[in-house]
């Protein structure tokens, strides 16, 4: 595979609202990001993806933009993000941005002037359709609401949101909507970032047929419809392949036979792809479908190409507490998570806090909460009559605000991360779990990814080896090589609260590169302590 920069990056994902305030209003913001610039290149990493933070009413916590051109007002200004840009580049960092290009908020000037009449030149910049015998053209329902469909009164047409109502979807289909899309890519490009991270791109292209979907709850009616590969292809061609970029596109609801078609370096759409049958369709730990997912993924893209390796990111409860210990074996476990990230094919992302082994949240209360899919969900079913603390608790394992609650940087206040009153309550464990902590402890989960990032820049294996997984109907062990060139590494992973054996036939020449346990070895090597990990270079004779 040929090489690239974005293949060999470590990236560090900034949630900004939750990083670091640094005025004191509560908010995270990009003078806050600065702050931690530092810190964040010293954990090695390449390259920062940055949350949106345009100037958005904030429903959908910046996914619903009102001005693609201005800063939000809690994030900052543009002088602050030119500055941020210029601090991580002086860093020998790079940014990437998100680009939330299905939809825009109901209050971009856009959509006003698309609702204001049927005849509005700006009408088909959005999805119109006259009512089905007085109601929603159809039964597909929305990420975030009971139906896709809202009724605009004044125009008596029903306009299409694949998210929340306040969220309507962009009509691709219009090419002077494309264009200005492109010139916006064009801007924030020239201003010096190095790509995006594309939000719901497969949702571009809608279904022309509109009939009922059978089950109305399996929504992947919104996604992968025809004409998406054009519109990518249009993108690349207009604005990507003029600039030395990456980008990844959220895909939802692929196989990895639908995933290379966005992703396959002959066909010029995106570099690489975040796909969702871990994160939306694994709710727990299964280790057989773990190894079959990535299998089938390594299989399907292999050497055409490239995919990405995450197990939580801002809308996905943190690693540790939704797959791995955090209770006993947190430590070991998040450790373990990380080596598995780093040394898995595609390239790894990092969500802040989980270098430090943040944990998933539960508050008391659905007041606590603000994830907008949380709450609206927890409406629908309490309307129809559900007990609300059934629902309620129901709701908690997965509600968005598990991995949004503040970093934690120290036992101080607010955990360091405010000096007002923060956004969303802070984690109470953050006396404990604490970037402060974590840098003076040299065995901390915070140094174990620094190594493993180091390891990624001196072992080119780590990036482009072959992949092979040698018990893949082991429900304990996960044990893999990768290879290149003429080096092999084995990973051995023993991920569960008992202990394995693992016999190493055929490795008997073997160096160990790292462990999350230390000096374990005085007893008995075939012997794996619970969550260990272990990264191995098998010598040749
Ligand atoms: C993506 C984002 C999520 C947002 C949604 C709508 O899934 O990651 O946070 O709510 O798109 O833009």
């Amino acid at each position: 595979m040929n090489k690239k920069w974005w293949k060999e990056a470590v990236v560090y994902q900034i949630y900004w609202r939750s990083f670091n305030d640094s005025n004191g209003d509560g908010y995270g913001d990009l003078r806050g990001i600065i702050e931690k610039l530092d810190y964040i290149k010293n954990l090695g990493i390449d390259v920062i993806w940055l949350n949106p933070f345009y100037q958005s009413p904030d429903r959908d916590n910046g996914y619903d933009i009102s001005n693609y051109y201005v800063i939000m007002e809690k994030a900052g200004d543009m002088e602050a993000f030119d500055e941020l840009i210029h601090e991580i580049h002086q860093r020998g960092m790079k940014v990437i941005m998100d680009l939330v290009v299905n939809h825009t908020s109901d209050r971009h000037p856009w959509f006003l002037e698309s609702r204001s009449s049927k005849n509005n030149p700006k009408r088909d910049w959005y999805i119109w359709k006259d009512p089905k015998d007085g109601r929603e053209p159809n039964n597909w329902r929305s990420y975030f609401a009971p139906a896709c469909w809202e009724l605009d009164k004044a125009t008596g047409q029903f306009y299409y949101h694949s998210f929340a109502v306040e969220q309507p979807d962009l009509n691709w289909e219009n090419p002077e909507l494309r264009q200005e899309i492109y010139k916006m890519m064009r801007f924030w490009l020239d201003k010096g970032i190095e790509g995006f991270r594309m939000d719901v791109i497969n949702l571009l292209a809608k279904r022309e047929d509109l009939s009922d979907a059978e089950d109305p709850y399996d929504i992947s009616y919104l996604a992968n419809n025809p004409g998406i590969h054009d519109y990518l292809q249009e993108m690349h061609r207009e604005v990507l392949q003029h600039y030395d970029v990456m980008t990844v596109g959220e895909i939802p609801f692929v196989s990895p036979e639908e995933g290379l078609l966005y992703v396959d370096e002959s066909r010029n759409e995106l570099n690489t792809l975040f796909h969702f049958q871990v994160a939306d369709e694994m709710p727990v730990w299964d280790m057989l479908r773990f190894k079959e997912i990535q299998t089938s993924w390594y299989n399907g893209l292999k050497q055409k190409g490239w995919n990405s390796q995450f197990l939580n990111n801002h809308d996905h409860t943190r690693q540790v507490t939704r797959y791995g210990n955090d209770g006993q074996y947190r430590d070991q476990s998040a450790k373990l998570l990380a080596a598995m990230i780093h040394t898995l094919p595609g390239t790894p992302y990092i969500y802040q806090g989980e270098e430090i082994g943040m944990t998933g949240v539960r508050f008391d209360s659905i007041e606590d909460y603000n994830d907008i899919a949380m709450k609206n969900k927890y409406h629908e079913e309490v309307s129809k009559g559900r007990d609300p603390k059934e629902v309620f608790e129901s709701l908690l394992l997965l509600s968005r605000d598990n991995s949004r609650t503040p970093m934690q940087w120290n036992d101080s206040i607010n955990a360091g991360f405010t000096a007002g009153d923060p956004w969303i309550k802070v984690n109470p464990n953050f006396r404990e779990i604490n970037v402060e902590a974590a840098l003076n402890d040299p065995d901390s989960i915070f140094y174990f990814y620094k190594k493993l990032i180091e390891l990624r820049k001196q072992n080119e294996v780590m990036v482009y080896g072959d992949y092979k997984d040698l018990l893949p109907d082991d429900e304990h062990l996960y044990v893999y090589t990768r290879s290149y060139n003429d080096v092999t590494w084995l990973i051995v992973l023993n991920h569960g609260d008992e202990q394995q054996t693992f016999t190493f036939d055929g490795f008997a020449n073997r160096e160990l590169i790292l462990s999350n346990y230390q000096n374990d070895f005085d007893t008995n090597e075939e012997i794996l302590l619970p969550h260990e990990a272990r990264i191995y270079e098998i010598l040749r004779n």
